[in-house]
């Protein structure tokens, strides 16, 4: 039986994860194996001695000491991409309202409260209807900056929209590129990417190299017209910038999931309250993701999403499964197979990797070590947590 102690209000589908009569899940669990949480700020929790695993249903971890639980051998997991599809429907809306003028459209009728008579109203709205059209989306061309979980998403959803779509993003991961379409044309500047879109759409994280990184200079690089979506963070763009280009009418509209005072009251500026990841799916989905890493961890010692521990699997094949976080210093792995040696304990298969200061280990062996192996190897310098799983 594991026991997994929660924070905060999880979504039920993700908690059902847990198979019942194997796992005991609740916010009162004491002497927990893993942590499951939101928003939870751990920082001031003392944790169970024996918790080994907690995970956030959600990206950000600043609620979580990471680096102190690394050093506790704590893997800790975070579900990024679970909410890529929310956004990505959103980009969808965003798209649309920069095409054509919805929402004033939307507003219009709204403002003819006082009229009762059906045919009127409707000689009314076909004599105005001109003042809010618009173009199409399809055939026109896309830029999509940043290529990771909702990137992708994006460019493939747009081509679908019938966009062309071009796309930057200088360190693509090997799963995003299998992800993105191949219609998808790279592009090798971000500048070479603002020359040829219609509509840029951000996708990168806020970090130092991308602050301000839609500045003046590729503002001015943009084409007359362009709108410019902002579903990432309010840092990426350098407001000052976005506010003179429109202000000159050179960028079309500005459309952000980051409202700023200096943007209210624009038409030319669409303001969404950061809703971008408010669906009931995707919070069910990052805490069905969280609840399937505790469970991949506890049972199999695998790890998949961690922001502290390298990402690090193995299939079962049968055998005893022994894993050790430790120090990343040289001769652990050799000492504890060293151990294993003196033990006659035959290795089946063995996975070693390292993430900055940490090490993480996979030991699949023919034959049950005994309570003296497992002493042995916690017991080995610079190893922090070794376990031992049986047979799955
Ligand atoms: N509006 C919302 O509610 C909402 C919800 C979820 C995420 N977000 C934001 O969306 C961002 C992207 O999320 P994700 O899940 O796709 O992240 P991700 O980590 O999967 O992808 C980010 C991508 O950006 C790329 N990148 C980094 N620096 C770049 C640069 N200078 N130029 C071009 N590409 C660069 C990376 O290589 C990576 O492929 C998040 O960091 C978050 O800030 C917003």
């Amino acid at each position: 039986m594991y026991k997994i102690r929660t924070y905060n209000s999880l979504a039920a589908k993700g908690l059902q994860r847990f198979t019942s009569g194997q796992y005991q899940v609740g916010p009162g669990t004491s002497n927990a194996d893993a942590v499951m949480l939101r928003s939870q700020k751990l920082h001031d929790e003392v944790l169970d001695e024996s918790v080994i695993a907690v995970a956030r249903a959600g990206a950000g971890v600043n609620n979580i000491p990471v680096a102190d639980y690394a050093k506790r051998g704590i893997v800790v997991f975070n579900t990024p991409g679970a909410n890529a599809n929310a956004v990505k429907e959103l980009v969808a809306a965003a798209l649309l309202l920069g095409s054509r003028d919805i929402f004033g459209g939307m507003s219009y009728v709204q403002t003819l409260g006082d009229i009762q008579d059906s045919t009127q109203m409707h000689k009314l709205l076909e004599a105005n209807k001109k003042r809010f059209a618009g173009s199409e989306i399809a055939g026109l061309t896309l830029g999509v900056v940043g290529l990771g979980a909702i990137g992708a998403m994006v460019a493939n959803m747009a081509l679908e929209l019938g966009m062309k779509v071009v796309g930057y993003d200088p360190a693509i991961s090997i799963e995003s590129a299998w992800r993105l379409s191949s219609r998808v044309e790279k592009m090798n500047s971000l500048q070479a990417l603002a020359g040829v879109a219609d509509f840029i759409t951000l996708h990168v994280p806020a970090i130092p190299p991308t602050l301000g990184l839609i500045n003046e200079d590729i503002l001015a690089r943009c084409k007359p017209g362009t709108r410019l979506l902002n579903f990432a963070r309010d840092e990426i763009v350098d407001l000052p910038a976005v506010i003179a280009s429109l202000d000159s009418g050179h960028l079309g509209a500005y459309i952000s999931d980051f409202p700023q005072p200096q943007l209210l009251g624009r038409k030319n500026a669409l303001l969404l309250p950061h809703i971008g990841a408010s669906t009931t799916e995707a919070e069910e989905n990052c805490a069905m993701m969280a609840a399937d890493q505790l469970m991949g961890f506890l049972e199999n010692g695998n790890i998949r999403n961690s922001v502290n521990y390298p990402d690090t699997q193995m299939a079962r094949n049968g055998g005893f499964r022994i894993t050790f976080c430790n120090a990343n210093v040289p001769k652990v792995l050799g000492n504890t197979l060293t151990v294993l040696a003196d033990h006659d304990l035959n290795v089946i298969d063995m996975v070693n990797l390292s993430r900055g200061d940490f090490a993480y280990s996979i030991i699949d062996v023919e034959n049950e070590p005994g309570a003296d192996v497992m002493n042995a190897i916690n017991a080995t310098e610079h190893v922090i947590r070794a376990r031992l799983l049986p047979p799955a």
